[in-house]
């Protein structure tokens, strides 16, 4: 099934210079990118982007990380896009990330895992309106 989905590249992986790496590996799996953009994410954007986990201990430690530096926000189209995006950058722990994925190769720590993708096709149409407001192209 044609979808899109959204990554975000989180301040540590653009601090390291992983802009190209992380979009290489998507490319090279065959997917688009379909939006694209860097950018200083508004704190009002990043609590809206995990307004589900507003009760989390983690809510303040993950919204003052993504508005710590410079973030790319990049829409992603493709079959199965959503799976295929989430397999490919690991478990949401870097430590038990498997080797071959984003965070399994170049992250250790989960407040520092260098990338968010959408969990399902629900979220990545909520995410994608929030991100990319304007649309993304198709
Ligand atoms: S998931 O994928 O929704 O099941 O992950 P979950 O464990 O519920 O975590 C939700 C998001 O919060 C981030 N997170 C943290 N960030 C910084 N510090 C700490 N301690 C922390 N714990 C969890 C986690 O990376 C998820 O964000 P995304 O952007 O989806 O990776």
């Amino acid at each position: 099934m044609n979808e899109t989905t959204l990554v975000l590249i989180k301040p540590g992986g653009v601090s390291r210079n992983l802009i190209g790496e992380i979009t290489r590996r998507v490319e090279a799996r065959g997917l688009k990118v379909s939006g694209l953009k860097l950018m200083n994410a508004s704190r009002a954007t990043v609590e809206e982007h995990y307004a589900e986990h507003r009760e989390r201990p983690f809510f303040k430690d993950v919204c003052d990380y993504l508005t710590s530096g410079p973030i790319v926000a990049m829409a992603v189209n493709g079959t199965n896009a959503v799976k295929a995006i989430r397999a490919m950058m690991g478990a949401t722990n870097p430590i038990e990330a498997l080797p071959g994925t984003v965070r399994g190769d170049l992250a250790l720590t989960i407040d520092d895992n260098l990338t968010h993708s959408s969990s399902d096709p629900e979220a990545a149409a909520r995410e994608l309106g929030l991100w990319f407001p304007e649309g993304t192209i198709s």
